[in-house]
């Protein structure tokens, strides 16, 4: 994954934590109404039971992690170290073990899951080549009949409809001003001078149409049930990004 992306989440983590867990998760706090909703969503589309032992990948602060530990038998959560660490000393009822810290595609799992959960992660990745190895990695630790959510993954094509439409440009002028606001509350947590100097990530991947047909194709070619929904208009970040649901037939 690009390093670079890592750490910058790393470093606000560690600063912000649950001060501001929508700064730690590159979210703002006007999308705070969509939390529910999105759980609720994740927890259909996992088809979450009390019996499932859970994977989250990039679990950050546990937005999703913690209240899906009560719908599953276990949780188990990876990320960097600066979030790992906060979810163990603040939620002391999950089990230190199953908060792993570091980069997935470099920790070796000796278990699979019923469920796994990849949510707003994959864009924060260097290439086509890791998203694919990135994706490829969870599949490998499905159960048999296990199902995988890569969700919240923005489309190129569609963010560029979405900027151009009269919504997407009163949704731009609102981030601006947020954006303006933000830079009071990064002053509060002590984040400005990290967010005005930080590493700019020259190395994301951009994901768009084409590779998500190459994904499309490979998967088909394997046994399982791939299904591509797009967002709707009104959510999070509107209709300009897609879930991936992969179950292992
Ligand atoms: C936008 S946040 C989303 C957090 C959480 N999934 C949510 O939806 O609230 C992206 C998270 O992915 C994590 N992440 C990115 N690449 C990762 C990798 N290779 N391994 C583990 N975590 C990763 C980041 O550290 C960050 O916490």
């Amino acid at each position: 994954m690009s390093e670079v992306s890592f750490e910058n989440f790393g470093h606000v983590a560690k600063k912000v934590g649950y001060g501001n867990i929508f700064i730690s998760s590159s979210r703002y706090n006007f999308q705070e109404k969509f939390i529910p909703i999105l759980l609720n969503d994740i927890k259909n589309k996992l088809r979450v039971s009390h019996k499932d032992t859970l994977l989250d990948v990039g679990c950050g602060l546990g937005l999703f992690l913690i209240p899906l530990s009560f719908f599953c038998n276990t949780v188990v959560g990876i990320d960097h170290k600066n979030f790992i660490n906060q979810i163990k000393s603040n939620f002391k009822f999950i089990i230190k073990k199953n908060l792993i810290s570091g980069n997935f595609l470099k920790i070796k799992l000796n278990r699979k899951f019923d469920k796994i959960l990849i949510y707003s992660v994959v864009h924060y990745l260097s290439s086509e080549k890791e998203f694919q190895k990135f994706i490829y990695k969870a599949i490998s630790l499905l159960k048999h009949k296990g199902i995988l959510l890569i969700g919240d993954i923005p489309i190129k094509e569609y963010e560029k409809a979405f900027i151009k439409s009269n919504e997407g440009k009163k949704y731009y002028q609102k981030i601006e001003k947020i954006k303006k606001a933000h830079k009071k509350k990064s002053k509060a947590f002590g984040i400005s001078n990290f967010l005005k100097n930080r590493k700019k990530d020259s190395q994301l991947v951009t994901i768009d149409l084409e590779m998500i047909q190459n994904l499309k194709k490979r998967l088909n070619s394997m046994k399982l049930k791939v299904k591509f929904l797009r967002h709707k208009k009104l959510t999070m970040f509107n209709n300009t990004r897609i879930d991936i649901i992969i179950e292992r037939k």
